[in-house]
């Protein structure tokens, strides 16, 4: 039997007895509000951020024996007790043996159903759980069914215990923080209203309310209730073995207030008596409220069965609705898995990488590098907001090319860091063009280049080697000129500042300084002479891109001259000798950097697209071949590859000596995709890669080999278990792109091969024992961690529709050029995709009966609604010209049909 199969084709799918399985949860939340996981038993937390805990935080480690979360228990007459969720002693007890439940999960984007069936009480359970759309609230509904053949009494009992506080109080002032309880019970449900937010550097005024309330399918409310712990579970109790369920003993009245205890949702209902087959049906609800008046109101619209059946509908279709991809690859599991990967950055921009279990990081928020990744995904999915976010986004760039690290929750809102980490890192300023190119070629608004935003300002200057000890709070967040006015500059400008900085910033071996890190955070521990020669392929790889970008500019807009502030005017210096020597460029970086330490004089120049467009050209050609001449590494048998990094001692972190092969997948991947490495050194790397780094089981090709050696010139990677994160895991996000890469410099079949080992490993479910989607990485074992909130999903999607469907953006006109293999088609020979471009929405179908690889013969045909043929590209492919997509009507859906063969 397959542990994981699908329902339908938008995701869902059904698994039996996922609690014997460790680390699975699923993500529930609303658009803003409530962000929760929920586990087979139930378990997981729910909270708005990190001060505002419904649910005890948990990490993966105690997600396993977390208990004290969501429960509903039955007590049966003359049996005994028993939970809906299997959390409880005896069904922990048997968990395993031939007495365990039966039990059965449905989960969809936001939702998940566990039918859980007992033989021994005769009793059957549908727990459904969802978070409602505004996310005021988790809403869990239990159906009980009586499967024995004769008539039972059963007492249910529900229990949420609320913790209602902030994360850091979890061991920091923990009983402390429940003094300031204030409970109370309401009709339906008890409130817990904290005094105050504990805070020992200024207390404040608690407005939050926890609540947790509850009713019967027919709106009747709970006939006594347990609201706090010690209540509920009795002396000596535990939530799996409550006194109130042992004992069924009453709890208080509507209308009773109690202080300074830990709070619990506890409630019981009146006994109901279950003819053979009949069902009853229970709704708890779970929330936060900022506005204690709202909370009857609110509950009031899910009180009864019928109207929270509505609500999950509503809840399902809007998720699903969310995820406008549509993948017919011949394969419906890969096409179901396909779509969990593009709902995942949905999942990202919501949970950020602080509130799953496996994402304790930090304190919420998303880091820079993310944001912008994610965006990339949006242009696909949600293009119509992505323009202003982009906008928005080049507000966190200094005027010395690095970028505000903290981020705000407000798009657009960066925050000077109170803590004066001076930590730059060094990839940072790569990705924003990256997503701003992409945005380009989707929408052909060149326009947005010339918009003109503010820069970042804090107390770091200098790329983060010094002070601005003259900047304060009153000077504030925005970039000033001597005048005092705070300057503004085209996002053109923020671009050029942004990839010109990264350029003269060399260390020793004339490539870039790797600073705090680049995209792999753990090479944080070589700050002084650290280089990280795969970005200073990435960057190259910019500047080639921004001098075509120019040239589009200059040829669509017919601007031959654009503004930028007169200190940048150093670095558009050009000549062999300057790019020769270090030394020479770090002096004129150090020029700029002095110039714009605090404030900037305001003057601006204009300067010809064609001389900045050449002078970018000639940068990114020297960098390349720099790399090309001192950076490869040739190994036997036709092997060969990149040292990507130099260790803090100055020395390449990677070579080839006998038994000691060191090889890094980062460098190769920007080498790749920059278009610095030739034909024959991509064949050369793919063969190294396969060779030394290609490991099956574990999902692919891990990120290095094992170098036996905590280096600790060069980054905490090392202190990691090999095969661990960073440290030589296959993650799953550089895979990735190292799978973009080869398709985008034709290497198909190799980056299949990439595409198809990490979802294979992913829908191994005996080894990556995960819930669909892709994860962060794999471990040795071949388990996937870290579920749902990588890069790696915006980049997979995004691979498969511009690389393996080859459906891309031109400057706005719509371009098919597709690289599928033959497997990929079904079995009429047809393979489909369906998106939204340019505000259409458009079904692609590629038909190739005779199954042969897309790109082994031309295009014979290709048909818009079966009248306007599309014209056809000089090497490969065929176009949609901008023009025509504007005349098509917006309401329907535009069939595209693509001949390859017949
Ligand atoms: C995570 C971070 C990403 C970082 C990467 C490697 O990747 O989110 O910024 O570059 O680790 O350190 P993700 O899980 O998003 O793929």
């Amino acid at each position: 039997m397959k542990q994981v199969e699908f329902i339908d084709k938008n995701g869902a799918f059904r698994i039996h007895n996922p609690e014997n399985y460790s680390g699975l949860y699923l993500p529930l939340a609303g658009e803003t509000g409530l962000k929760s996981s929920i586990t087979p038993n139930l378990g997981g937390d729910s909270k708005t951020d990190q001060n505002h805990f419904l649910l005890e935080p948990v990490s993966i480690e105690n997600l396993h024996n977390n208990r004290n979360t969501r429960n509903f228990w039955c007590r049966i007459e003359d049996k005994g007790c028993w939970s809906v969720c299997g959390s409880s002693a005896k069904q922990e007890a048997e968990k395993f043996t031939k007495d365990q439940d039966e039990s059965t999960l449905e989960a969809g984007f936001m939702w998940q159903k566990l039918t859980r069936i007992s033989k021994e009480y005769g009793v059957k359970a549908e727990t459904t759980s969802f978070v409602t759309l505004d996310g005021a609230m988790e809403v869990m509904m239990v159906e009980l069914t009586n499967t024995a053949e004769y008539e039972q009494k059963i007492t249910p009992m529900a229990v949420i215990p609320v913790y209602g506080r902030s994360a850091d109080n979890i061991r920091d002032h923990r009983h402390v923080t429940s003094l300031l309880h204030r409970i109370e019970t309401k009709m339906y449900g008890v409130e817990v209203c904290p005094v105050l937010s504990f805070d020992e550097r200024g207390h404040q005024k608690n407005q939050t309310t926890y609540f947790v309330y509850g009713s019967t399918g027919e709106g009747e409310a709970p006939e006594t209730f347990y609201p706090t712990t010690e209540m509920f579970i009795g002396e000596g109790g535990s939530y799996l073995i409550p006194e109130t369920v042992r004992t069924v003993k009453d709890g208080v009245p509507a209308g009773t207030k109690l202080q300074g205890k830990e709070a619990a949702g506890g409630m019981r209902f009146a006994s109901v008596t279950l003819k053979p087959q009949e069902s009853a049906a229970y709704l708890i609800l779970a929330g936060i409220s900022e506005d204690r008046e709202q909370i009857e109101k609110q509950t009031a619209a899910y009180r009864t069965k019928k109207q929270v059946e509505a609500a999950l509908e509503t809840v399902k279709k809007h998720w699903t609705d969310k995820v406008n991809v549509d993948f017919a690859t011949g394969d419906t599991a890969v096409d179901n898995y396909l779509k969990w990967i593009c709902f995942q950055p949905v999942l990202r921009r919501i949970f950020g990488c602080s509130f799953l279990p496996y994402h304790d990081y930090g304190k919420g928020g998303r880091g820079w590098r993310d944001l912008w990744q994610d965006c990339l995904a949006l242009l696909i999915m949600e293009p119509s907001v992505v323009r202003q976010m982009i906008v928005d986004n080049y507000g966190g760039v200094r005027i010395d090319g690095t970028n505000a690290t903290i981020i705000g929750s407000r798009q657009g809102e960066f925050i000077a860091d109170r803590n004066n980490i001076t930590r730059v890192w060094m990839d940072h300023a790569f990705w924003p063009f990256v997503t701003t190119k992409l945005y380009l070629d989707q929408t052909g608004d060149l326009n947005i280049l010339l918009e003109k935003v503010t820069y970042f300002k804090d107390l770091q200057a200098k790329r983060g080697t010094a002070h601005d000890n003259a900047w304060d709070h009153v000077y504030g967040n925005k970039q000033r000129t001597e005048g005092g006015n705070v300057y503004f500059g085209t996002i053109l400008e923020h671009i050029l500042l942004q990839n010109l900085c990264a350029f003269y910033d060399v260390g020793d071996h004339n490539e870039m300084r790797l600073h705090g890190a680049d995209w792999n955070d753990a090479l944080d521990m070589a700050w002084e002479r650290g280089e990280s020669v795969a970005f200073t392929c990435a960057y190259a790889g910019n500047l080639k891109d921004i001098a075509e970008c120019l040239k589009h500019l200059e040829a669509e807009t017919g601007i031959s001259r654009i503004e930028v502030a007169e200190e940048m005017k150093y670095l558009l210096a050009d000549g062999t000798d300057l790019y020769e020597s270090p030394d020479k460029k770090q002096e004129l970086l150090e020029k700029y950097t002095s110039l714009c330490a605090h404030n900037i004089k305001g003057g601006t120049i204009l300067i010809s697209v064609e001389q900045i467009r050449k002078n970018l050209l000639g940068k990114a050609e020297w960098l390349m071949q720099h790399i090309r001449s001192k950076e490869w590494i040739s190994a036997e048998d036709g092997m060969g590859w990149f040292n990507g990094y130099y260790d803090n001692h100055g020395n390449a972190v990677e070579y080839s000596k006998d038994q000691d092969v060191r090889m890094m997948l980062t460098g190769q991947v920007f080498a790749i995709m920059s278009g610095t490495a030739g034909e024959e050194q991509i064949k050369a790397v793919c063969k190294s890669a396969d060779r030394y780094l290609f490991d099956k089981k574990a999902g692919g090709y891990r990120l290095n080999t094992d170098f036996k050696e905590e280096k600790f010139d060069l980054g905490r990677m090392f202190g990691f278990a090999y095969g661990e994160k960073e440290n030589g895991a296959v993650f799953s996000h550089m895979a990735v792109m190292y799978a973009n890469a080869l398709y985008q410099r034709g290497f198909v079949s190799e980056g299949h091969k990439v595409l198809q080992t990490l979802l294979d490993a992913a829908m191994n479910f005996e080894n990556s024992k995960m819930y669909p989607g892709l994860p962060e990485y794999f471990d040795n074992d071949g388990r996937g961690l870290y579920a749902y909130l990588t890069g790696a999903a915006s980049w997979y999607m995004l691979t498969m529709i511009t690389e393996v469907f080859g459906v891309k953006g031109k400057l706005g006109d719509l371009v098919i050029a597709p690289s599928l293999l033959p497997e990929q088609f079904d079995e009429k020979g047809d393979a489909g995709l369906q998106l939204e471009f340019a505000g259409k929405k458009f079904h692609i179908i590629l038909h190739n009966p005779k199954k042969q690889s897309s790109r082994d013969g031309q295009i014979r045909q290709a048909v818009c609604d079966d009248q306007i043929i599309l014209e056809t590209e000089p090497e490969y492919g065929v176009r949609l010209s901008k023009k025509v997509i504007e005349t098509l009507d917006s309401g329907k859906c535009h069939r595209i049909d693509v001949v390859l063969s017949e």
